[in-house]
């Protein structure tokens, strides 16, 4: 018989009720009917005088289980649940260690008091999740805390530690040392003070700072989280439910708006990515367990802006790291560029200054290759050149055990190519950092077909490690992320710009839709001269056919490289940021465009938007159809995650499958038909014909597992 999901027994007084349910105390059915349970049984036995609410492990608890959300809530349900324990006629007390998340807080916002560990967490992840907090939160949380304090705590998504949460009267008290003594200790005052229960629902919302400037405020704090999402309003209405009516009705408004956020695009695109996120790094027949083996020692070859990047980021993580680079100069530009990194991060706060230099303190330097012996991992990170990458993998193979992981630091290079001179092939992967390295927190690993699966497992365990999203991708053109820009998007926004779209135009559509920056300011940002050398390399493995970035690469031809050069796609005032439109780009992309018969015409938001979206969506199948990407929801976690596509969209492939594959398949047919010049650029990916054929989606061929 499994365990009961909540624990419950009399000990000096208290009846204590434990809700003991692995890996994060969700308060799924079980755990609802666990804790009516255990309520009945404290209520009924006389000697019992308060009831404690705590849970074991590290987590309190995540919350409703998010898994239940697209169904309807199975008997009790969490309302029926928390109002029981509110009109409990024996004080409960919420014992709360570690994160308490979402119904995690609302159920010991239900309880009469709450005690709390100094390093426990208390927040409201729902709106990351394009949720409103649904079982009592927006209603209980404004009369413990003030309904201008509410919102922020809910539209923030991000929890408060134990202190602040004491001086908004969040928790009661916080205790040092063991909880459940404490509880001990504070049920023993109630009793001996004849404590009452203290329900929630009776207090007074304190309203100060909830009106319209104040709701204001609090919103434009969290405008950049929020750009392009609606359940920030929803939050809103909710606690005006709770300053305005009494607390039923308040309750009972709040289910309404909360059934609702269920339904949005925004919330299904949300909750899709949190499970893809989770996901991305099980792969069939690969243990990613840092527990077991965990990563203490890397060496980084090659000092250049990636490797110093790799190098903080490892840093960062507690490794050991080593920098090696053949050059005393590359070593000293390496070690300037990370001091800098960390000076920046203590200037901005994030970090104090100890903390920086004992970051900065696991990074050593050499300038012999040998110092890679006895690292875990090695991971070259030198410039895309095949010759010196196989040279330098080889040679560290040779002196390194089996059981080291060699990863090549590459955006374009083959890595069956890269490992062939190797003694043992198998223990090479790609690692596709994304710059800053130390930031981003994508990482594709590539897999080669001869990688073996330990060193996959070691790949993904590192890229835990670093707290970073691995994913994996097959050893291709472009990868994962690459392929659909160039082969998709950006070569659409070009295609676009030739007919007459100007970059201006094309930015502010995608901008518009959520992206956070348009594929020419991004090309100005990163250096135009950069995307032009990637595609020199990526043409040594497969050529395109003109025209392909033509436009980019004619200005990278001008030495019109972007910010860096005050030219670009845009000019650029000294010193400053803002891109401003050049007539002589535009000059430039027409003879581009007359040179290739492409006839200019005036090109509407809604054509840029969608092509770009189509040319992604269609080269995603072909992506997965390839096997480059294991999984749909891999591919929409590489998109928002290394290149900006917007969060509440889900994903270039859930967005499809939002739209209905019949409906996306319609669209690229109907450019196929309409974009004569390019044709072979709009054939439908034989995958998307395929399910759109048999009116299925890329999430049911996810499920399905081919
Ligand atoms: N509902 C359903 N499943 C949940 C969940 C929830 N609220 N919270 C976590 N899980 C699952 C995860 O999907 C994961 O499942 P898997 O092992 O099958 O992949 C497992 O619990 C562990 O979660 P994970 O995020 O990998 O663990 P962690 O220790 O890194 O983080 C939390 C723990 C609680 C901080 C994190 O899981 C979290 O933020 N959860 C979401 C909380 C939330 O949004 N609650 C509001 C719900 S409306």
């Amino acid at each position: 018989m499994p365990p009961e999901a909540v624990q419950y027994q009399c000990r000096n007084r208290i009846g204590w009720s434990l809700i003991d349910y692995p890996p994060v105390n969700v308060l799924a059915a079980p755990v609802r009917a666990g804790l009516a349970r255990a309520l009945e049984a404290a209520l009924a036995d006389e000697s019992v005088r308060a009831v404690v609410i705590a849970c074991s492990g590290k987590t309190f608890s995540a919350g409703a289980d998010i898994g239940e959300f697209d169904g309807p809530m199975t008997e009790p349900t969490l309302q029926a649940v928390f109002a029981s324990i509110e009109a409990s006629n024996k004080p409960i007390v919420a014992a709360v260690q570690g994160v308490a998340l979402g119904g995690g807080v609302e159920l010991a916002l239900a309880c009469h008091y709450r005690v709390a560990t100094a390093d426990a967490k208390l927040g409201f992840p729902e709106i990351t999740l394009g949720l409103i907090p649904g079982a009592g939160g927006t209603q209980r949380l404004p009369r413990v805390i003030g309904a201008a304090a509410a919102l922020d705590m809910i539209v923030s998504g991000a929890p408060v530690d134990a202190g602040t949460a004491l001086s908004l009267g969040l928790v009661d008290a916080v205790v040092d040392g063991d909880l459940m003594q404490g509880s001990q200790h504070f049920c023993d005052q109630l009793i001996e003070q004849g404590a009452k229960p203290r329900p929630t629902a009776a207090r007074v919302v304190e309203v100060a700072g909830f009106d319209e400037a104040g709701i204001a405020a609090v919103l434009s704090k969290h405008s950049r989280a929020l750009k392009g999402r609606m359940t920030q309003q929803l939050v809103v209405e909710a606690l005006t439910a709770a300053t305005q009516s009494d607390f039923d009705i308040g309750l009972a408004i709040e289910r309404r708006i909360a059934d609702h956020s269920i339904t949005t695009l925004e919330s299904k695109a949300l909750r899709h990515l949190f499970f893809a996120e989770r996901q991305v790094s099980k792969v069939p027949g690969v243990v990613a367990d840092s527990s077991k083996a965990p990563i203490t020692q890397v060496a980084i070859i090659g000092a250049g802006t990636m490797g110093s990047g790799i190098a903080t980021a490892c840093a960062d993580a507690g490794m050991a790291v080593t920098l090696i680079d053949s050059h005393p100069e590359g070593i000293e530009r390496g070690l300037a560029l990370i001091g800098s990194n960390y000076e920046s991060s203590v200037a901005r706060g994030r970090l104090s200054h100890e903390e920086a230099a004992r970051r900065r303190g696991r990074i050593v330097d050499s300038l012999d290759l040998g110092a890679a012996a006895g690292s875990d991992v090695v991971i070259e990170a030198v410039f895309e050149d095949l010759a010196l990458k196989q040279a330098i993998l080889s040679k560290v193979a040779a002196f390194t055990p089996a059981s080291t992981l060699l990863a090549s630091n590459t955006s374009t290079l083959s890595i069956a190519e890269l490992s062939r001179p190797c003694r043992d092939p198998q223990r090479v992967v790609g690692l596709h950092f994304f710059s800053p390295a130390h930031v981003m927190k994508l990482l594709e690993i590539v897999r080669a077909p001869n990688t073996d699966l330990a060193a996959l497992g070691r790949a993904l365990t590192l890229a835990k490690q670093l707290k970073k999203i691995g994913v994996v991708a097959g050893d291709a053109f472009g990868f994962i992320g690459n392929k659909m820009m160039l082969d998709g998007y950006w070569r659409e926004a070009e295609l676009l710009m030739l007919e007459a779209a100007t970059p201006e135009q094309v930015d502010s559509a995608m901008e518009s839709i959520g992206f956070a920056m348009g594929p020419a300011r991004v090309s100005d940002l990163g250096g135009t001269d950069v995307g032009t050398k990637t595609r020199i390399e990526l043409f040594k493995r497969e050529s395109r056919p003109d025209p392909y970035f033509v436009i980019a690469d004619a200005l990278t031809a001008m030495n019109r490289l972007g910010q860096k050069t005050r030219k670009g796609f845009y000019r650029y005032q000294p010193g400053a940021r803002q891109a401003l439109p050049d007539d002589e780009v535009i000059e430039l992309i027409r003879k581009l465009a007359a040179a290739r018969g492409i006839a200019q015409r005036s090109i509407e938001t809604t054509e840029i938007v969608e092509r770009c979206l189509l040319q992604l969506i269609n080269v995603g199948a072909e992506v997965l159809e390839a096997g480059v990407a294991m999984r749909a929801a891999d591919i929409d976690v590489v998109w928002v995650h290394g290149y900006g596509f917007p969060r509440h969209l889900g994903g270039p492939m859930f967005y499809a499958d939002s739209l209905g594959l019949k409906h996306v398949l319609g669209r690229v047919e109907h450019y196929a038909a309409r974009i004569k010049n390019r044709k072979d650029y709009w054939r439908p990916a034989p995958l998307l014909e395929k399910l759109a054929r048999q009116g299925k989606s890329f999430a049911d061929r996810d499920s399905e597992g081919s």
